[in-house]
């Protein structure tokens, strides 16, 4: 598979298959994820990757805390925006008005969509959930680093035939997991990924979003003569 088709195909999957992943298969994905450029070569990353019962013990730990709801941590101002301002709220509902059409979850049926959301913590069936760690000292751009280490992480594990679901949706529940996960008092989560077989017969894994132009996102600038050419 070469770059561009792996950038194509990766598509964020909701529904998996229980087919398992080795840890082997894990550990190859995050070696070769791991030539990630980071600032200074800083490496701000630490991977906690979970399965079998270390993975069942995360998803009962946030599914008994939802069941009381009213108990939950709000999240981290920091990594969540209180509000949304346009483009972005338009491109964010577009997504969720098509994820959840193909789910035949009605606008405003807000226990399906409830449920639906409780899905991230089952990883979607996946057998296999990595959480992305960073110091809490560390600045914004030790999170761009682990950003990219993600992005390696969701390309390399494509080209294994492997699916991911990126999922900040773990921030929710940010004491919790820092408690589940045992991290150190200096660590923060930063997101949680999901790995696996997507199951490609699962509706809501027909889910194609759209990106904007690239005119329109970018402006070139000093550029002369024909296209082409600088
Ligand atoms: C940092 C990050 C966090 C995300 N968190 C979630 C999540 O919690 N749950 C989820 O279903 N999708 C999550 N997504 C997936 C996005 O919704 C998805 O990337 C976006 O809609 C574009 O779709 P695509 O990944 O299929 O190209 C997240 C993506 C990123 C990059």
């Amino acid at each position: 598979m070469n770059l561009d088709d792996a950038i194509a195909s990766r598509r964020s999957m909701r529904e998996f298959l229980p087919d398992p992943v080795s840890r082997d298969q894990v550990h190859r994905v995050l070696e070769i994820a791991s030539r990630a450029p980071s600032g200074t070569n800083t490496q701000p990353w630490k991977v906690v990757v979970v399965a079998g019962e270390e993975q069942a013990k995360v998803t009962k730990a946030i599914m008994d805390y939802r069941l009381e709801e009213a108990k939950a941590a709000k999240p981290e101002e920091t990594k969540m925006p209180r509000r949304y301002a346009e483009p972005y709220l338009s491109r964010r509902r577009k997504v969720g008005f098509d994820m959840y059409g193909l789910l035949g979850i009605e606008k405003g049926d807000k226990s399906a969509m409830w449920a639906q959301h409780g899905r991230n913590y089952e990883f979607f069936g996946a057998p296999v959930g990595l959480f992305f760690v960073v110091d809490r000292d560390l600045s914004q751009a030790s999170w761009l680093d682990l950003g990219m280490l993600m992005q390696n992480v969701m390309l390399v594990a494509k080209q294994e035939g492997l699916d991911t679901c990126p999922q900040g949706a773990f921030l929710h529940y940010a004491d919790l997991m820092h408690d589940v996960l045992d991290l150190d008092d200096t660590e923060q989560l930063a997101s949680g990924m999901s790995m696996g077989y997507a199951d490609m017969s699962a509706p809501v894994n027909s889910l194609e979003t759209e990106r904007v132009a690239v005119d329109e996102f970018s402006d070139f600038r000093g550029f002369q003569g024909v296209s082409g050419q600088n």
